[in-house]
């Protein structure tokens, strides 16, 4: 949630890692700040807001030196003001260090520090791990850092560095990524690959336990023993232009706008046309596990979780296996079932997020075999995982996720029909999907020239103050996803609903002031629908319909119809998002909202 960056080489620390916290800014942005060691000593500033307040300030008050960490921050322990900002110093302000995660045993560490005579600085629990090191026995910095994380109970990334031995950092991971960028004599720290993709495309991913080391052109890993470990060179897959805008006003357009190129990314080499199948070589599924499964359980949160619903009616139409979904956050403290045959899948653009993790690993502990549906290459949940599938669809920058939600459901697709191939999907139906999943990519194009017709709609419902979006089956959690957007992009309230359960209740809000977006694609619940459509026209609400083109008998009961191309019913929602992510993304735009950087938002949740 929040970002990390550290630099040591022959160059200045500071340009660097203001670049590289402007990349991170996406991760977390109510604070920044900056410790470089000048060689006297650290100088260290940070400031409550965005990245560029604090670039200012440098920009007035520079800080020289070749050696230095930062930080971007989303508050968790202690108000988004500028004490509270990371870096955090113990008392001689020898050492100061930046942190994501939580230390949970914060408050015990931190009234045992003040009993012995700390002064603390702020409310943060991140002070803590400086005046544990300040007290901690060693010869060595790292030495110290070992010594004082054994007292913390917690999750951190860490990067830490002292006046007193000059041109070093040290790096310490336990449950929040952290990985170092290898460059020409030069070293680079960071949260994200993001960071130091303008520097180097070489990256060294740490692991939980792992402590690094880094002087200028040499890094060491070790264990809590010390003991060296080794770690592989991995290669960051993609460039600095997946990274910029582009020339998009926002990263989120950008990202709406690439959906064609990532679901062609999702499925490219996975389709096999002649077998009727997919071909999944990171699943690690071979044909006796897929016969042997009985239940899938997915966990997942926020949009994760609904195109977790979507593969759920997706998996089980194919496979014809029962496929439960969970919030992951609620799963995870239940009993869990030591169910034979359970198969979990993990599904997560960012392959951090806290609760998915934990619960991907509760299940584990049962006895379950795990997979991950993951974007971030390298992510730890991609790395615990058995096995799982990649998106492939670049980085997402924008805080509300938009493609990697796409590619999510296209990669649940191909997983339901490897899997079903492998059961008694019948080649002929295989061969139907593949041939429908080659088209995905067009469609979406297709799909995207909707926009001018959908800012004209932004125009007329911007003043809005609450919006129901409804649908059935599949086009049920693409009503949750277009609420979800419009809510956390505009803050209009928005709820989604299956729309036969309106009657149940949410039917008392209908008026002529409550736009209801129904999502309304031609398939086996479509004349369901226009029943319920017909329930809010009685009532005088507002329609607009998304729904598949050629729908004529749609006639006038929508006010506004949005037309997407037809395509499988399982695929629909691949298509039927795409309006509403850009009538949310529109909307926001129009109410002046900074839709990149929603209020009180962070990408990548990795607290509870
Ligand atoms: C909403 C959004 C969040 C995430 C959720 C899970 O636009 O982005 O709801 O989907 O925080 O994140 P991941 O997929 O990274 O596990």
């Amino acid at each position: 949630m929040c970002g990390i960056v550290g630099y040591v080489g022959a160059r200045e620390a500071a340009p660097i890692l203001m670049e590289g916290l402007r990349r991170l800014e996406y991760r977390g942005y109510d604070s920044a700040g900056v410790a470089i060691q000048n060689g006297h000593g650290l100088g260290v500033v940070k400031l409550a807001g965005r990245v560029h307040a604090l670039q200012e300030r440098l920009a007035r008050e520079p800080l020289c030196g070749g050696t230095g960490i930062g930080h971007t921050r989303w508050a968790t322990h202690g108000a988004p003001n500028t004490r509270n900002a990371h870096p955090h110093c113990d008392c001689t302000g020898t050492i100061a260090l930046v942190h994501n995660g939580i230390i949970e045993n914060a408050d015990a560490l931190r009234a045992a520090l003040e009993r012995q005579g700390h002064r603390f600085a702020t409310e943060t629990d991140t002070e803590t791990l400086a005046h544990l090191i300040e007290d901690a026995a060693g010869a060595t910095l790292e030495e110290r850092v070992i010594a004082a994380l054994t007292h913390v109970d917690g999750t951190y990334g860490l990067a830490v560095v002292s006046a007193t031995e000059p041109r070093k950092i040290v790096v310490a991971r336990q449950g929040s990524p952290v990985l170092l960028g290898i460059g020409e004599n030069e070293l680079f720290v960071a949260s994200d690959a993001s960071a130091v993709l303008e520097h180097t495309r070489s990256v060294v991913y740490l692991d939980d336990g792992d402590i690094a080391v880094l002087t200028p052109g040499e890094y060491h890993v070790i264990d809590g023993d010390s003991h060296v470990q080794l770690r592989s060179v991995d290669d960051i897959a993609w460039d600095l232009t997946a990274i910029e805008l582009g020339g998009y006003p926002h990263f989120m357009l950008k990202e709406i706008m690439e959906q064609s190129e990532t679901v062609r990314a999702t499925l490219r080499g996975r389709l096999l046309f002649e077998q009727g199948t997919a071909r999944l070589n990171g699943l690690n599924l071979p044909p006796e596990a897929c016969a042997a499964i009985q239940r899938i359980v997915i966990v997942a949160c926020g949009t994760s979780w609904h195109s977790g619903l979507v593969g759920r009616q997706v998996i089980e139409e194919l496979t014809g296996i029962p496929v439960q979904v969970e919030y992951a956050s609620e799963y995870r403290y239940r009993r869990q079932l030591a169910l034979p045959g359970t198969l979990t899948i993990a599904v997560s653009q960012s392959g951090e997020t806290a609760d998915t993790l934990e619960a991907m690993r509760a299940a584990r502990a049962a006895g379950s075999r795990v997979l991950g549906i993951v974007n971030v290459v390298g992510s730890t949940i991609a790395r615990e995982s058995d096995g799982g599938i990649y998106l492939h669809a670049g980085p997402e920058i924008g805080v509300a996720s938009t493609k990697a939600f796409t590619s999510q459901i296209v990669a649940l697709v191909l997983f339901g029909l490897y899997v079903g191939r492998q059961r008694d999907l019948d080649e002929e139906r295989g061969r139907e999907v593949v041939r429908r999943l080659t088209q995905l990519p067009q469609l979406v194009s297709r799909t995207l020239a909707l926009d001018p017709q959908i800012q004209a709609l932004a125009e007329r419902y911007a003043g809005t103050r609450n919006c129901l979006y409804l649908g059935r089956g599949v086009s049920f959690p693409v009503a949750l996803e277009g609420a979800l957007k419009l809510k956390e992009l505009s803050y209009i309230h928005a709820e989604g609903y299956p729309a036969a359960e309106m009657k149940h209740g949410p039917i008392a809000l209908i008026d002529a002031n409550m736009p209801v977006v129904f999502v309304v694609p031609k398939d086996e619940v479509y004349p369901k629908v226009l029943s319920n459509m017909r329930e809010v026209q009685a009532r005088g609400g507002r329609i607009i319909a998304i729904t598949s083109e050629g729908n004529g008998d749609l006639g006038t009961l929508a006010d506004q119809q949005l037309p997407v191309p037809a395509t499988l019913p399982l695929l629909s929602p691949v298509l039927t998002s795409i309006p509403l992510q850009l009538l949310a993304y529109h909307i926001a735009v129009r109410r002046g909202c900074d839709v990149d950087r929603p209020r009180n938002l962070a990408k990548s949740v990795t607290v509870e």
